[in-house]
C-alpha cells in the first residue's frame, strides 16, 4: 500500500486532520488499534472552544453539533456557600459550546465513511520505520497479515500510550511532567444538568464539577484519592458527596439517578519535546496531556490538528516547507500556555494533600481576586475560551 499521509490514531485529532485533508486532496489511511465501538465508548471531553468548532465546519462536519450543541456564554466558579459567574461574552465577546467528544468522534466517523477514505481497524504492532529519511513507512498487522504502507508522512495520532512518541529517540526526545496526587472520579447520568452553565466547585472537601452533554445527560465529577477504586463508590455515595461539595441552593435542585458511566481519570500535565522528527508529526494527546480542569485536552489536540493540516496543505499544494519546518515551535508555543491554565486551575480548585494553613489562604485569596476583579476575569475567559492559533 500508498498513500501520502499514514495517521496512527483514530480519535478525534487522527479523525479530524483525515477529514481536512481529504477536503484538499489529499491521501490517508488511518490505523485504529481498537474498534470503532470500543473509541466511541469512552466518554471524555464535553466542552470546544471556537477554534475547534470552526475546524470541524471547515471539515464540512458540524452539521449536527450547530445543530444539538449549547451555547455556554459563561462559566460559574463556587467556594462554599458563594458562586459566582465569568461572563465570557460580556468580558470579551466570546463563548464555547458543550458536545461530547462521543459525538464529534462519531460525526467524525461517519464523514470519513462517506467520503471513502480508508481506516483500519485493530491493528497490532504499529512499528514507524525510516521517519529521519525521505521514504518513511508503518508497518503493522491486520487480522494476522503483516502489512506496510509507504509514505511522505506519519502523523502521530496515537495518544498518550501510543507508539509515535517514543518512535522519537531518547537522544532527541525530552519529557516534561508533574503527576497530581489525586484523581478525578466522573459519572454520566440521564437527569437534567443542574444549571445552565458548568460549575466549577472548591470546597473543603475537595473539587467538584457539574457539566452536561444534553437536556436529560448530565457528567459530574468529584476529586477522588488516587487509591480509589470505582467500585468504592456507590451511586448514592456519589451523589452525597457531590451535595457537599457544592453551594446548598444548588445541591437542593441536583436531580439525581443510576450512573450510566462511572469512571476515574488520573491528573497529569505532560509534555513532549520535540512534536516532529523528521517526517513523523505528533498531535494531540501522543504528545501533551493536561489534567482536565481547564477544559484544554481536545482543544489542545485541536490546535496542533490545525498547525499540522496547515503546513502538510502548503507542503502538497505549494511544495513549500516552512510550515512543517516550524511546526513543532509552533504548536508547543500554544500547549505550554494550555499546560500552564490547566496547572493554575488545578491548584486554584483542588484540595492536595500536603496544603498548609498558609496555602489554603492564597487559594482562598486568589479565588476572591477572580471573583472581584474584571483583569483576572479577563485572562481566566481568554484562556477558557482559547488563545488564538
Ligand atoms: P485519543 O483520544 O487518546 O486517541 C488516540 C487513539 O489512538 C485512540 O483511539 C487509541 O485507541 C489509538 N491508538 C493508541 N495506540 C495506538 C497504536 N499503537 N496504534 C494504533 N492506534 C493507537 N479532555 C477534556 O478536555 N475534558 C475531559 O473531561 C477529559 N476527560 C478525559 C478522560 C480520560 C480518561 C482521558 C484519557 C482523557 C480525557 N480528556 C479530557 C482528554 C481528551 O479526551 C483528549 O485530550 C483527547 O481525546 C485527545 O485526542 P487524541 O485524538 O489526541 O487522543
Ligand atoms: C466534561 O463535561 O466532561 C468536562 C467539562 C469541563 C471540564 C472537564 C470535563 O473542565
Amino acid at each position: 500500500m500508498r498513500t501520502q499521509v499514514v495517521i496512527i490514531g483514530g480519535g478525534p485529532s487522527g479523525l479530524l486532520l483525515g477529514q481536512l485533508l481529504h477536503r484538499k486532496g489529499i491521501e490517508t489511511v488511518i490505523l485504529e488499534r481498537k474498534t470503532r465501538d470500543y473509541v466511541l465508548a469512552r466518554i471524555r471531553a464535553g466542552i470546544l472552544e471556537t477554534g475547534l468548532v470552526n475546524m470541524m465546519r471547515e471539515a464540512g462536519v458540524s452539521e449536527r453539533m450547530d445543530r444539538e450543541c449549547f451555547v455556554h456564554h459563561g462559566t460559574c466558579i463556587s467556594y462554599e456557600n458563594e458562586m459566582f459567574d465569568i461572563d465570557f461574552h460580556k468580558l470579551i465577546g466570546q463563548n464555547v459550546i458543550v458536545y461530547g467528544q462521543t459525538e464529534l468522534t462519531h460525526d467524525l466517523y461517519d464523514a470519513r465513511d462517506a467520503v471513502g477514505a480508508r481506516t483500519i481497524f485493530e491493528v497490532e504492532d504499529v512499528q514507524i520505520c525510516d521517519a529521519d529519511r525521505d521514504a518513511p513507512y508503518v508497518t503493522f498487522n491486520s487480522g494476522g497479515v503483516e502489512q506496510r504502507i509507504d509514505c511522505d508522512f506519519v502523523a502521530g495520532c496515537d495518544g498518550f500510550h501510543g507508539v509515535s512518541r517514543t518512535t522519537i529517540p531518547d537522544t532527541v526526545r525530552k519529557d516534561y511532567e508533574k503527576v497530581f496526587p489525586f484523581g478525578w472520579l466522573g459519572i454520566l447520568s440521564e437527569t437534567p444538568p443542574v444549571h445552565d452553565e458548568l460549575i466549577y466547585a472548591n470546597s473543603d472537601r475537595g473539587f467538584a464539577l457539574c457539566s452536561m452533554r444534553n437536556e436529560n445527560l448530565s457528567r459530574y465529577y468529584v476529586q477522588c484519592a488516587l487509591t480509589d477504586k470505582v467500585e468504592d463508590w456507590s451511586d448514592e455515595d456519589f451523589w452525597d458527596e457531590l451535595k457537599r461539595r457544592v453551594p446548598e441552593a444548588i445541591a437542593d435542585k441536583l436531580v439525581t439517578g443510576p450512573s450510566i458511566e462511572k469512571s476515574i481519570a488520573p491528573l497529569r500535565s505532560f509534555v513532549s519535546e520535540p512534536m516532529r522528527w523528521g517526517r513523523l508529526f505528533l498531535c494531540g494527546d501522543a504528545a501533551h496531556i493536561v489534567p482536565p480542569t481547564g477544559a484544554k485536552g481536545l482543544n489542545t489536540a485541536a490546535s496542533d490538528v490545525h498547525y499540522l493540516y496547515e503546513a502538510l496543505v502548503q507542503y502538497f499544494q505549494d511544495n513549500e516547507t516552512h510550515g512543517i519546518d516550524h511546526y513543532s515551535q509552533k504548536a508547543l508555543a500554544r500547549v505550554w500556555k494550555a499546560e500552564r491554565f490547566s496547572w493554575a486551575t488545578t491548584n486554584l480548585l483542588h484540595r492536595f494533600p500536603d496544603q498548609s494553613e498558609f496555602d489554603l489562604k492564597m487559594q482562598r485569596a486568589e479565588i476572591e481576586s477572580l471573583h472581584y476583579n474584571e483583569v483576572a476575569q479577563k485572562w481566566f475567559a481568554q484562556n477558557y475560551v482559547g488563545l488564538p492559533y
